[in-house]
């Protein structure tokens, strides 16, 4: 018997997340019967989707969603063996039971000195968004100027890293000095801080005078309607998130990009990464590729603690991350 520790979302949230919003439950989980293993925790991931994903597939009452990284302690599976690491879709919960079904056995040839707990980020979902945006969305091509937004975060990170690689000029926007600082020293061509300069408009101008041909956008509302009208013709736009948007308790109102994408013949496309679940293998692979080549870097936010999970979401929803959000028990 094991005693496990899981966060409950006791309340929808109502605009930002509050702490009375979360529960925390603590209960004796049975042995693993034939065929099951048991998991513990070892990182857990908070990601921005967790906010609108809440309101449309949760119930109060329920284990909030989540991706970690955790280590099998009993085993009646042999696909799975005491000691090794599973990415598993288990939620916030320090242990779990799992007949293996929803388990990704982290690749056999990871590095020894990279840490697992990049399977939650750039050699994990994020960095997969990233590729698939890329790759399968916009279909970047050499010599184009690329715009990003949330630049600094999980996501962003890779997108302007992998735009470099295929050897683009790459415009980030981040929400401090600090961040900007960090995206520079990735090798961003044009980095600015969205929240202090005068005028966003001017900012996207200076920076790619020559408009943008692919906009990776993470953020929606305001900036994307100061974007758009920066794009060049035919200007293809991957819509991944739309962070500034997943507080609202009321959605806001337009202005409406229609005109916009009528006369630069825009083509904008929301996507999801698992639409390209097929690809995942050979993709972590030439993620974990470049990361050993050097050509692509990552950085983490950790807090310590499960406790702490509720505190590291909503930071991470206020931008306190550079680079991925990770929980390490
Ligand atoms: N479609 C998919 O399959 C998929 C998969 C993964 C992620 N996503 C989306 O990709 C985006 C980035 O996700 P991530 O995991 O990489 O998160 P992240 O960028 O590591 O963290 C979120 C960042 O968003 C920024 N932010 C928060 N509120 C904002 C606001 N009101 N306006 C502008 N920026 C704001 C903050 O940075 P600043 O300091 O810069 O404001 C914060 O650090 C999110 O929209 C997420 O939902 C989509």
């Amino acid at each position: 018997m094991v005693q496990a520790k899981s966060w409950i979302l006791a309340k929808h949230f109502n605009g930002f997340p509050k702490d009375s919003d979360f529960h925390l439950k603590v209960e004796e989980l049975p042995e693993p019967k034939d065929g099951e293993v048991l998991l513990e925790a070892v990182f857990l991931s908070v990601d921005p989707y967790m906010r609108p994903f809440s309101r449309v597939h949760m119930k109060e009452g329920d284990v909030m969603i989540g991706t970690q990284v955790a280590k099998v302690i009993q085993s009646k599976n042999p696909a799975f063996p005491v000691g090794s690491h599973v990415v598993s879709h288990s939620g916030w919960r320090t242990h779990a039971v799992s007949d293996g079904k929803d388990l990704t056995t982290i690749m056999s040839d990871w590095a020894p000195d990279v840490s697992l707990s990049l399977a939650l980020g750039t050699i994990g979902m994020p960095g997969l968004t990233a590729l698939y945006g890329i790759e399968e969305v916009l279909g970047l091509q050499k010599n184009e100027t690329l715009l990003v937004n949330a630049a600094a975060g999980a996501v962003g990170t890779v997108v302007g890293q992998i735009a470099k690689i295929k050897g683009c000029k790459v415009v980030g926007s981040a929400g401090s000095d600090a961040k900007v600082a960090y995206l520079t020293e990735l090798g961003f061509d044009e980095a600015f801080n969205y929240k202090t300069v005068p005028s966003l408009e001017e900012a996207l101008k200076k920076a790619a005078p020559e408009g943008y041909d692919c906009f990776f956008e993470n953020v929606g509302g305001h900036f994307s309607t100061v974007a758009l009208p920066q794009m060049k013709n035919f200007g293809r736009i991957a819509v991944c998130g739309s962070i500034s948007t997943y507080n609202d308790s009321t959605p806001q109102i337009g202005p409406y990009p229609h005109l916009t994408m009528i006369f630069k013949q825009l083509r904008m496309e929301g996507f999801m990464q698992n639409r390209w679940e097929h690809k995942h293998p050979e993709s972590l692979k030439r993620l974990m590729a470049w990361l050993k080549e050097g050509k692509l870097k990552s950085r983490e936010h950790i807090t310590k603690g499960f406790e702490n999970m509720p505190a590291a979401f909503m930071g991470l929803l206020q931008g306190e991350n550079i680079g991925k959000a990770i929980v390490a028990v």
